[in-house]
């Protein structure tokens, strides 16, 4: 069937104050996207990591950057070398830090200036419960947030984990940031439809991209 709106330029769809939906904005660098992704897999691979609580995220993780951000037995940490092998991370590729900076400086946030990139991967059944993103040192700077493969639905609460969420589909290269007085909501993604994506195959893959230190 022709595609009527694969041409569309981006758009932007407000969630709340400080926090925007940069829809389709990440569509033309997608493949680039993910081919750097399998680069970075290759040198460290997706792991399914366990919570301090014991539990088996089914959400599988790799970082690139400066340090990354992973949990084991001990807590929730970001570090310069993966736990699990001893390695540092790769480093971010250009094209993944100047999409951040300029994504979050479309959405009002000028000066970032990421150093952490977390990589999810999504499988059929997998998902994030409510969770706030409160381990970096500098809460002024904004989440910037690129998915990428099979569809998504995205909550986005409040401050508690118990207001209702917001709930929005997120497709392949839709981009969210959200900062200033959204910083710490709570957010997350419930599991995953199985399906085909014509790029990424079975899966969705999510790039977090962060100011740690
Ligand atoms: C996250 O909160 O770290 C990831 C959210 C997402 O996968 O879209
Ligand atoms: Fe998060």
């Amino acid at each position: 069937m022709l595609d009527l709106f694969s041409d569309e330029a981006p758009w932007q769809e407000p969630l709340a104050e400080g926090a925007v939906i940069l829809r389709r904005r990440a569509r033309e660098e997608a493949s680039a996207l993910l081919a750097a992704i399998a680069a970075i897999a290759r040198q460290n691979p997706f792991v399914h990591r366990i919570t301090p609580g014991g539990y088996r995220m089914s959400v599988a993780m790799t970082n690139c950057g400066d340090v990354g951000w992973s949990t084991d037995s001990r807590g929730y940490q970001y570090s310069e070398r993966d736990n699990a092998n001893g390695q540092k991370w790769p480093p971010m590729p250009d094209l993944f830090r100047t999409l951040a900076q300029q994504s979050a400086r479309e959405a009002g946030f000028s000066d970032f200036t990421p150093d952490a990139c977390l990589i999810n991967r999504y499988e059929p059944g997998a998902k994030l419960s409510l969770h706030q993103d409160k381990d970096e040192k500098d809460l002024r700077q904004p989440i910037v947030s690129v998915s990428l493969g099979l569809p998504a639905v995205f909550q986005f609460g409040g401050f508690e984990r118990s207001e209702a969420t917001q709930r929005v589909l997120l497709e392949h290269g839709d981009i969210v940031v959200w900062g200033g007085p959204s910083r710490l909501r709570y957010h997350g993604i419930l599991p995953l439809k199985a399906g085909v994506h014509p790029d990424a195959g079975p899966y969705r893959f999510n790039l977090t991209f962060r100011r740690a230190r």
